[in-house]
């Protein structure tokens, strides 16, 4: 369920590939706020990285308060689809919309760029939420061994419906 009123609120500007370590350490913090061990962070490191240069060549749009980012998101085209990669809020900036103003924000980009559909694999933990977008589940993955029981949740929102 989008609701333009949160954009106003936190405005989503594009990141700077000079904010790759800030939102390396926003996506850390945010995945570590949901109670998984160290171990299993560390072996997700990569996919909790963000680089200058995938900053710079993929959609990625950033709220920033009082000076610093609090919550970004990015965009990658993948075949046929548009898959939104990352969606990250510092756990001390959660609950005031921030999410709800960068999954709008992401969903009118994929407008923009001609996309149809966009698809996100979620943690379990954060479904309740995309849900609440106006998301619905279409699939489970099971990525790897490691994979929290149960699977990945794979939802996908049609972004005909948002004008
Ligand atoms: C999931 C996440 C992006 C939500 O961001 P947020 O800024 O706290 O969310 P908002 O304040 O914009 O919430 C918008 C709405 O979604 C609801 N919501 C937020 N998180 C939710 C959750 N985990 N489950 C169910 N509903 C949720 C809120 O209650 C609010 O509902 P409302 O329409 O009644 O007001 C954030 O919690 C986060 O970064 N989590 C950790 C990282 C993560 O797993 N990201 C997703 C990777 S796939």
């Amino acid at each position: 369920m989008l609701r333009s009123d949160d954009s106003l609120v936190h405005p989503v500007v594009r990141a700077d590939p000079s904010m790759a370590a800030a939102l390396t350490a926003i996506a850390h913090a945010a995945k570590r706020h949901w109670g998984y061990p160290e171990s299993q962070l560390q072996e997700w490191s990569p996919q909790l990285t963000v680089s200058a240069e995938e900053i710079q060549s993929r959609p990625t749009g950033v709220v920033i308060d009082a000076g610093w980012p609090v919550g970004w998101y990015q965009l990658q085209p993948l075949g046929r689809s548009l898959r939104l990669d990352h969606l990250w809020v510092l756990p001390g900036a959660m609950g005031r919309g921030i999410g709800r103003a960068l999954f709008d924000h992401a969903c009118r980009e994929g407008v923009r760029l001609g996309w149809q559909e966009l698809r996100i694999v979620s943690d379990p933990n954060a479904e309740g939420f995309y849900l609440r977008m106006g998301a619905r589940r279409i699939d489970v993955e099971f990525p790897d061994p490691n994979c929290t029981k149960g699977g990945l949740p794979v939802l996908l929102v049609h972004l005909g419906s948002i004008r």
